[in-house]
């Protein structure tokens, strides 16, 4: 049924609405997980919970240790030996999913393409066997710098199938981000494409690529896929790069899955920290795929009727963990569209879920508020009557979003799954369970079966049920971060040092629990920023600002943002003998752009002639959030000059 255009008072009526939402009778008969004891039995015995969920997949050898656990570094599942491609393909092959799809792709300009569980199979072997032919070998990395297109999740597959450890780039990552997350995993080969669609325009990758690679030493090949179908535009080094399709014209379609143990590494994913430098977050085999294996049969209800989109790129973790391997080890199709929401029109999303009857749809919830905006006619021109669930990742969903998706997207039937979660984590940590929560919005429910989660003041003490502090995790889980990809002292001190004495993982978020006990996410507790879901460290971006030959100083805070929930506002203070003007502000924002990223351009960029710091020299980041959201401003007496924040502010109110 087509959702229906509602006047202004309904969707006021709506937005203030503070109903919670039980689940649906008719939903949870059939649900994959109905009994509610699966909390308490979990919490009973850990261990053995996520151990009975591990031996759902296949192993090749059976693990006998299930966690030993030496703070704060866990290892699970010792002993086992698996492979994730395997369990991702192979494991489908032999019944009635084999000529299931097992990918759905529509590409922006409106290609499609679709690969069976077979089809898929077949190009990670071939795949496979092009990286063997090219040198790569079991323990090595590679990098993957694609847009979304079905190569990505193939290389990604084939990395794992030969026991290689993979580093996925986000494609709207710069050269010179690409070029440092090169370097830190020392990767020996790289994937790219001559470009990905966007909006219509062609996102040059290659272009990209080769400039990272300028003096670097440690790639020795890279393979390219034709994506935009003009090679003519793609510069091709001679000995180093080479075409995909011409090298998976001869590959040989049989490939064997590595036996890897349950500890070996398995990726390593780079995110944004309180401090410049990317971190490299590590994963490993058998319990990272156990976490994305059961979040995936539980949290989203998947079945083999669904066709699940989950609309986030491979580049972050929640495409690793619910675009390519917890779908594919539950057996599921898996829709992939390239582009954007808007693109060629605001129904696009709309139009993807009537073409190919989607039945479960997982977004953000900054695109939840841009179709908001957008207006119901768009959704209202659609067939959304296949969706029968809904989840929500990456950043707190305001009420309003919730609702409207509730009752717009979700035609007042479909569950809405609110997940939380981190790179760090691997899968879904806080979340209803369809069948078995009464949601609410604004909240993400509790832990997960087998998570044990806390809110503690500074000291570590909990808070109880209605109090805010930080949010910790109490008992390691199977699909936690290991280390940081070569610099376990400051895994260490990020994680596991706030909390030492406890022994708690520390998520650098702020929550509390509300009446009935249920988590409320409060947002980062830390120097990173919440940009329209994606994570951007404060620091990096000021480090991108003082880069440029004119700026002195510059200090970076997140302000409220109607659509991206976060947006970054810049202080400057520029050299002196420099004028401020809004050619400058445009080539810095340029400049961040080309430094780091299109998602870690500042909004706004005001210039300051001193920034507010205390007597110390410390920043007072809290007072430009003040000033940049028009606040009365917060305590100012540990200001060394109280004068400078008299004088930004009425600069801030000027522009
Ligand atoms: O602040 C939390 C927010 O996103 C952060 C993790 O970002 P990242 O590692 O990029 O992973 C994003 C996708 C899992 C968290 O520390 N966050 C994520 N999901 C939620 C959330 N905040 C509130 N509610 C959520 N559902």
């Amino acid at each position: 049924m087509p959702a229906q255009t509602q006047p202004a008072q309904a969707i006021e009526a709506l937005l203030t609405e503070v109903r919670s939402f039980p689940p649906n009778p008719s939903f949870a008969a059939s649900a994959n997980i109905q009994d509610p004891g699966v909390y308490e039995a979990a919490a009973a015995d850990p261990e053995a919970f996520w151990a009975s969920l591990a031996r759902e997949l296949h192993w090749f050898k059976p693990f006998d240790n299930i966690l030993s656990w030496t703070p704060p570094h866990a290892r699970w599942f010792e002993g086992g030996t698996l492979n994730v491609a395997y369990n991702c393909l192979d494991r489908h092959l032999s019944g009635a999913r084999r000529n299931k799809a097992a990918i759905i792709f529509e590409g922006e300009p409106g290609d499609t393409r679709v690969l069976t569980y077979w089809d898929l199979h077949r190009e990670v072997c071939k795949f496979s066997n092009v990286l063997k032919q090219r040198g790569v070998q079991k323990g090595d990395r590679v990098t993957i710098y694609l847009p979304m297109i079905p190569e990505a999740a193939i290389a990604m597959l084939a990395c794992a199938r030969i026991g290689a450890a993979h580093s996925v780039v986000f494609g709207g990552f710069s050269a010179d981000s690409l070029r440092e997350r090169i370097h830190d995993s020392q990767s020996t080969l790289l994937i790219t494409a001559d470009g990905g669609w966007r909006r219509g325009n062609i996102v040059r990758l290659k272009a990209a690529a080769d400039e990272a690679l300028e003096g670097n030493t440690s790639i020795k090949q890279v393979i390219v896929v034709n994506r935009t179908d003009d090679p003519t535009r793609v510069s091709m080094h001679e000995g180093r790069d080479h075409w995909w399709h011409r090298l998976m014209e001869d590959a040989p379609t049989h490939c064997a899955a590595e036996p890897m143990e349950s500890e070996d590494l398995l990726y390593i994913l780079y995110t944004s920290g309180s401090t410049g430098k990317p971190k490299g977050i590590a994963h490993t085999t058998g319990g990272y795929l156990t976490g994305v294996y059961a979040t995936t049969k539980w949290i989203f209800d998947m079945k083999d009727s669904d066709v699940y989109w989950c609309t986030a790129d491979v580049g972050w973790v929640t495409g690793h963990s619910y675009v390519v391997y917890g779908p594919l080890a539950n057996g599921a199709t898996v829709l992939m569209y390239e582009g954007a929401p808007d693109w060629p029109k605001r129904d696009r999303f709309w139009s993807i879920i009537e073409k190919f009857g989607v039945t479960i749809l997982y977004t953000a919830p900054t695109a939840i508020r841009a179709f908001m905006k957008w207006g119901t006619e768009w959704p209202g021109k659609h067939d959304l009557s296949t969706l029968r669930l809904l989840g929500s990742v990456g950043e707190p969903i305001n009420p309003e979003a919730w609702i409207w998706y509730h009752k717009f997207i979700g035609g007042e039937r479909c569950p809405i799954v609110d997940t939380w979660w981190q790179t760090e984590t691997g899968s879904i940590l806080i979340t209803p369970l369809p069948a078995l929560s009464t949601t609410k919005p604004g909240s993400a429910s509790r832990p997960f079966p087998g998570i044990s989660a806390d809110i503690v003041n500074e000291h570590g003490e909990s808070v109880g049920t209605g109090n805010g502090g930080f949010l910790v995790l109490k008992k390691p889980w199977p699909s936690m971060l290991r280390t940081l990809w070569g610099d376990d002292v400051r895994y260490r001190e990020v994680y596991w040092s706030r909390f030492e004495k406890q022994g708690y993982y520390f998520a650098g978020d702020g929550a509390k629990t509300d009446s009935d006990g249920d988590y409320v996410l409060l947002g980062r507790v830390d120097d990173v920023i919440n940009v329209a879901g994606h994570r951007v460290s404060t620091m990096e971006v000021e480090s991108a600002l003082v880069d440029h030959p004119s700026v002195a100083e510059a200090a970076c805070i997140g302000r409220t943002h109607e659509i991206k929930g976060q947006a970054i506002s810049a202080f400057v203070s520029i050299k002196d003998g420099i004028e401020h003007s809004q050619e400058l502000q445009a080539e810095l924002k340029e400049h961040v752009t080309k430094k780091i990223g299109a998602i870690c351009r500042p909004d706004d960029i005001f210039f300051a002639a001193e920034l507010p710091k205390t007597r110390s020299g410390k920043i007072m980041r809290r007072l430009l959030r003040d000033i940049a959201e028009g606040r009365a401003l917060g305590d100012t007496t540990t200001l060394a000059d109280p004068s400078v924040v008299a004088a930004l502010r009425s600069q801030y109110e000027d522009s």
